[in-house]
């Protein structure tokens, strides 16, 4: 039955991305999170207003963190700020694709499974909804490099990190963009974390005067999808990645004998009541 369900909620994922794509607005929670998708192109020439910006940054600080330390920090970027960071790294990766090196590891060396099955089929779904081979380094390569144009995105972020932090304010963070990026759903913007950026901490360092004791941990773009891409940008752009299954990652330990063992983790509707319009 959880299988069932969580299959279901893949399809309903899949709907309320190709509706996010032609420009529905997500009214809950659930829509935001089941529209959210990492988006790949952006409409040229479509600012995000400054007070949405605002907005956006002003409620994801609300995001919890231990001890309430908020050890985000975050560089704005836009117009010819922007245009300076991602022309100088995109042109700096056509000489040295691998960057100058991240400040943390990327994924941890050595990844085993599921994880590294995982990332595979991440980046052979990535590809293939290009038509990329498996094979097609060059290809590949020019797709990767999209990242350091924030893909085409009206906004680019940097977040930064005290270097004294650890692990539990690396989730900090993450609740943080978390946060930012169902903020951005709710307003019809899109985003795309991207790790990539932190191949570039010595040139985004000097560009953007980050301190040393702070580390690159990475960009984001945001934007709005353009409507009527055409193929196979739009198959990029709608890509609804897979998800394990409840029962991959959660232990259950429920007392059966209680109505609450019964109805918690097993069938429970993913839409609220009476919203079913995803
Ligand atoms: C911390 C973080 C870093 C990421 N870095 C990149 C990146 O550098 N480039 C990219 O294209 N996508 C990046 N992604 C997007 C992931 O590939 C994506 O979230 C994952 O495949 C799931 O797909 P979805 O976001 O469409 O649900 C990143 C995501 C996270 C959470």
């Amino acid at each position: 039955m959880i299988t069932e369900d969580c299959d279901r909620d893949q399809l309903l994922r899949k709907e309320a991305i190709r509706r996010g794509s032609s420009g529905r607005i997500s009214q809950t929670v659930t829509e935001a999170i089941l529209s959210r998708n990492s988006a790949r192109v952006f409409a040229k020439n479509k600012t995000i207003p400054h007070d949405v910006l605002l907005q956006m940054l002003r409620l994801a600080r609300f995001a919890p963190s231990g001890g309430n330390l908020q050890p985000w920090h975050v560089h704005v970027l836009t117009g010819r700020k922007l245009d300076s960071l991602r022309h100088e790294v995109y042109k700096k990766t056509l000489e040295n694709p691998a960057g100058e090196g991240s400040e943390y590891h990327i994924y941890p060396p050595g990844l085993t499974d599921p994880y590294r099955t995982r990332r595979r089929k991440c980046g052979k779904d990535l590809y293939g909804s290009l038509g990329i081979g498996r094979g097609d380094v060059q290809k590949k390569l020019q797709q990767v490099r999209q990242n350091f144009l924030f893909y085409g995105a009206p906004v680019g972020l940097v977040v930064t990190v005290d270097k004294q932090m650890n692990q539990p304010q690396f989730v900090d963070l993450g609740l943080f963009l978390g946060h930012l990026c169902l903020l951005g759903r709710e307003r019809g913007i899109d985003s795309c974390l991207q790790e990539a950026w932190a191949l570039w901490p010595k040139t985004i360092r000097e560009q953007l005067g980050v301190p040393d004791n702070h580390l690159v941990f990475c960009g984001v773009a945001l934007g709005y999808k353009p409507r009527n891409l055409p193929s196979p940008q739009k198959e990029l752009n709608d890509l609804a990645t897979e998800r394990a299954n409840l029962g991959e990652f959660v232990t259950f330990h429920i007392d059966s004998s209680t109505s609450n063992g019964q109805n918690n983790g097993q069938r429970r509707a993913l839409a609220p009541a009476g919203k079913a319009r995803l």
